[in-house]
């Protein structure tokens, strides 16, 4: 029976080794929640790096290792630490997230990590070569293997491959300045289909093919010697039907979470004040200082509201080798004592601040707990933790505050859309989020619900697979 083989750096599951055994835990990520539900339910096979590089993993625990991943439908791509170095904390992480996020001020340019980039995209090829089978198809995910689709249709052409990147792809002048742009451009055009979140990230890309490579490019289309390749948008959608009956089942057994036992015995005392919610990886893309920044902007333009809001931030960390990774955690921890320093009274704290991952159970406690979700992304491919916040909101209220940088903005008009970088508008949207009235809050909640039942993941990926068999009819064509 012919399979899907799903592509990406990071396997949902991650492996650590603990007192000489291996231990798996989820991996972090709109990437891997969103495409494990996809997984799971299909006969396909997921291939991708454990966490664990070859030096970390002592000879007699290799077979644990292979077996912690097999249990999962998924297969090991073996990395060595100079791999994880050059390739993963170098150009996926220092190189093109910050470009592709239009940080530039970030962005290096190092000969020795890209030459780490393609090694490594060619060890991942050489994984799936070995294990494609005749019929099979293949889906590769993100910014980390953008050489993989050329790499494997040189070897074997006859095979349908889709390509989805999860974060932005940035306009022209901003991809010109990569010293590899043809070698990327070239490396993605090895798929059959390529997959966005937003038609923007789609127009970004098809200008680059265009005005770098010289391709014949269509409105949707990209016409090579021998195939067409196809880009389209496809807006990733969530695990609805997880995500909402979670929360009605948290709502029924009220079970006593962190949060809530917090609440409950009273280490503050202003337990009605109104919850905002922010959740995200610790990311300089993320707007998390200038969210922070905007709070206590709030909080001195709307003096009434001390002791009446709360900010929990969870920030889960992430990518911690990289220097900016470093120095915004510095940022962070430094901006939060400052604002609680500077507001705290004996019986409130402004923010409640967690720096860690959460299990699935303890993120829909915050979901449903918090009055308002607050999510200031300066740049972000998708944000499902925007969908995630109204998935679980089974009463329907609940405000959502979203940056009209985030590709989730453009499905979500009904929420509360932001400028990230305006203070003033930040400032005053948590007012009238504060204030809204509940008929106005599910009036809102109902479209926003409706529209991510139906767009949900498994259509997303139903759409995305059933777009890639179309393009073998218009291959055929060609030849
Ligand atoms: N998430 C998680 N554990 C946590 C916090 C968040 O698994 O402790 C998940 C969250 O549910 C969401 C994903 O991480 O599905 C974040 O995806 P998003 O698209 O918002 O951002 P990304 O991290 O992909 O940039
Ligand atoms: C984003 C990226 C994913 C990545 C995830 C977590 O969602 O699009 O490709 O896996 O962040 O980042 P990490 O570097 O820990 O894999």
């Amino acid at each position: 029976m012919s399979k899907t083989i799903i592509i990406s750096n990071r396997l949902p599951l991650q492996l650590q080794i603990e007192n000489k055994t291996v231990h798996a835990t989820p991996s972090v990520g709109g990437l891997a929640t969103g495409m494990k539900s996809v997984h799971k339910d299909s006969n396909g096979v997921w291939i991708g790096w454990t966490g664990l590089t070859e030096e970390e993993i002592p000879a007699n625990l290799l077979d644990d290792v292979i077996e912690a991943t097999i249990k999962e439908q998924c297969i090991p791509v073996s990395l060595t630490k100079e791999d994880i170095d050059g390739f993963y904390y170098g150009f996926s992480n220092r190189t093109i997230w910050p470009l592709f996020h239009y940080f530039m001020e970030f962005t290096e340019f190092e000969k020795e990590s890209w030459q780490s980039y393609v090694t490594v995209n060619e060890k991942y090829a050489e994984v799936v070569l070995d294990n494609i089978e005749e019929g099979d198809t293949v889906w590769v995910h993100d910014y980390q293997l953008m050489l993989l689709p050329a790499l494997i249709k040189k070897k074997r052409p006859d095979v349908q491959i889709g390509f989805f990147l999860h974060i932005p792809f940035p306009s022209y002048e901003v991809f010109r300045t990569l010293p590899w742009r043809e070698e990327i451009l070239k490396g993605l055009l090895g798929s059959d289909l390529i997959g966005f979140h937003t038609y923007d990230y789609q127009r970004h890309f098809l200008s680059s093919v265009s005005r770098i490579l010289r391709h014949e490019v269509g409105f949707n289309e990209i016409t090579l010697k021998d195939r067409i390749v196809t880009a389209n948008s496809y807006p990733m959608g969530i695990d609805y039907n997880k995500f909402s009956k979670a929360a009605a089942k948290h709502d029924a057994t009220k079970n006593q979470s962190e949060l809530q036992r917090r609440l409950d015995i009273h280490i503050d005392t202003t337990p009605d004040a109104k919850m905002i919610l922010s959740i995200d990886r610790l990311d300089y893309s993320k707007g998390i200082a200038n969210r922070l920044r905007a709070y206590e902007y709030f909080l001195e333009k709307y003096p009434e509201f001390k002791e009446k809001v709360r900010l929990v931030m969870l920030a889960v960390p992430s990518r911690s080798n990289v220097p900016q990774y470093q120095l915004l955690k510095k940022e962070i921890d430094e901006l939060v004592g400052r604002i609680n320093g500077k507001f705290s009274s004996v019986s409130w704290t402004p923010i409640w601040y967690f720096y860690r991952s959460m299990p699935f159970e303890n993120l829909i406690d915050l979901y449903t707990t918090c009055d308002i979700a607050l999510l200031t992304p300066i740049r972000d491919g998708m944000n499902l933790v925007a969908k995630e916040y109204i998935a679980t909101r089974t009463d329907e209220t609940g405000v959502l505050i979203l940056s009209e940088m985030a590709g989730a903005a453009q499905e979500m008009s009904e929420a509360l859309i932001i400028n990230p970088n305006n203070f003033e508008e930040i400032a005053d949207t948590l007012k009238q989020a504060i204030e809204m009235p509940k008929a106005e809050q599910i009036k809102r909640n109902k479209f926003l619900q409706k529209r991510l039942r139906r767009y949900n993941v498994e259509k997303w990926a139903d759409d995305f697979m059933t777009a890639l068999q179309d393009t073998k009819h218009k291959s055929d064509i060609v030849k």
